[in-house]
């Protein structure tokens, strides 16, 4: 799904797969209010998903614009080394407030990928400033997605974003994905965080454990997986793995974090605190360019001892103008109480989208928290046996839920890489009540009429 249609196309053209289902244009976007965007030919499609979750306050938000313009008539941006800045040191406080001081070392990138990026090489100083010079190996899971630089990459296990660049990505392992839907054994949620953390243990031992950095996970999966929890206890179990090996605990919550779920850390209902953690898309809420790193003070201690800050950034990190937008964003999410909103209107939610379509056959299972809903699409319930990729339901639900005037965020291969079919639900915080049902009544009419399409097919 994040490969721009227009991509798509191309490759298309390019290569020989002319079975791919493709609508023939991509409608040109013109403006944004609230949580509708209006295309040039004057449609308006209600956001329901931000693309990939992102826009926390919808579009056009006055006061987020206002305070953009504001700053740009001071100066887009000082440069990290040569100035701090007003927004900046807003920016960090209103994050602090939200994680606690534990983990109020932050530094600001222009992406996820990027904070994953940083994440990483974090983790890695703080090895090798204890003198730990060895520990270079990361785990990740498969299932799952953190980026799309070469690093970034590397630690994800997402085969189909993968493969032309195998060869050179960096090494990694790929533990189970933690998915109680489609679960790695038999058993309970008890059972399957028990083997999941005893299955990184073995990983950790087996790669020896002074090789291994660390451990990167997504509290919630979202693109690689469609909204996939963890099974109950399982955050704690793999923190109690990490803090026996001496290996890094890093929560991805690019997409799932900064409220998305309900708390503005997605791991806080864990009652886990990772010793890195990464964010980004509802960060700046879609305004800005804007990611970030957060790490513990146990992790800055060897860091700021030796070299003084981490080695690591780019040009526009910290940039005043994003972070001026991101403040201003993050400032309305305090003042409105709006991730407690997301929290009791994320109920609401989840048990309407299940009253809406849950009865459907095709619907094997309605899961998330939060604005952060999941609804996988089967060919047969019982079995949770998937459509058959060729069918490309996944392509044809965007389609038609498009034409039905709604923005969701559909993604494929969720279950191996090519099979798997999940619709990904991540509405603005502010979101109305009567926006949210519209939201829910576009998404009944778009699975219906994709369904109708593949019967017919
Ligand atoms: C969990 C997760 N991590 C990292 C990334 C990469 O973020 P970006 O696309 O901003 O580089 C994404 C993007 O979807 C993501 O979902």
């Amino acid at each position: 799904m994040f490969i721009a249609l227009n991509f798509r196309i191309l490759t298309v053209m390019t290569q020989p797969t002319p079975t791919r289902f493709i609508p023939n244009t991509l409608p040109k976007v013109s403006h944004g209010e609230g949580c509708y965007i209006v295309d040039s030919s004057g449609k308006r499609y209600i956001d329901g998903s931000g693309g990939p979750a992102v826009f926390a306050l919808g579009h056009a938000h006055p006061e987020v614009n206002a305070a953009i313009k504001s700053q740009l008539d001071k100066i887009a941006h000082g440069y990290r080394y040569t100035f701090t800045s007003d927004p900046l040191i807003r920016l960090n406080e209103l994050i602090q407030a939200q994680v606690g001081a534990e983990l109020g070392n932050i530094i600001y990138v222009s992406s996820g990928s990027e904070a994953i990026e940083s994440a990483l090489k974090v983790a890695l100083q703080y090895h090798w400033n204890r003198g730990d010079q060895d520990r270079k190996r990361f785990i990740a899971r498969k299932r799952s997605y953190h980026g799309n630089t070469l690093g970034a990459l590397s630690v994800s296990g997402f085969a189909q974003r993968r493969k032309q660049f195998e060869g050179s990505l960096i090494p990694c392992s790929f533990v189970s994905a933690a998915n109680v839907y489609r679960p790695a054994i038999p058993g309970t949620e008890d059972d399957l965080s028990q083997f999941l953390a005893d299955e990184l243990e073995q990983e950790i031992v087996r790669l020896g454990t002074e090789n291994v950095a660390a451990f990167l996970f997504e509290p919630v999966v979202g693109a690689a997986g469609g909204v996939v929890l963890p099974p109950a206890g399982y955050a704690r179990r793999i923190r109690e793995v990490c803090d026996r090996h001496g290996v890094l605990l890093i929560a991805d919550e690019v997409m799932c974090g900064a409220g998305r779920c309900g708390t503005w850390r997605a791991l806080e209902v864990e009652g886990v605190l990772p010793d890195i953690m990464t964010t980004a898309k509802s960060l700046g809420g879609g305004y800005v360019p804007l990611g970030a790193v957060l790490y513990s003070n146990k992790v800055a201690e060897p860091i700021v001892h030796i070299d003084g800050a981490p080695n690591t950034g780019h040009t526009f990190t910290g940039h005043t103008l994003g972070c001026a937008a991101a403040a201003m964003v993050q400032e309305i999410v305090r003042r409105d109480g709006l991730v407690e909103r997301v929290r009791s209107q994320g109920e609401t939610l989840l048990s309407d989208v299940r009253e809406a379509i849950g009865a459907l056959d095709a619907v094997g299972d309605i899961r998330g928290r939060g604005h952060f809903i999941g609804i996988e699409f089967v060919a047969d319930r019982k079995t949770k046996t998937a459509f058959d990729p060729a069918l490309q339901f996944t392509e044809r639900f965007r389609a038609r839920t498009l034409e039905a005037g709604l923005i969701c965020y559909p993604v494929s291969g969720t279950i191996d890489g090519a099979s798997g079919d999940v619709a990904i639900i991540a509405p603005p915080y502010n979101a109305t009540r009567a926006e949210l049902d519209e939201i829910i009544d576009k998404l009944a009419k778009g699975a219906a009429r994709a369904l109708a399409d593949i019967n017919a097919a």
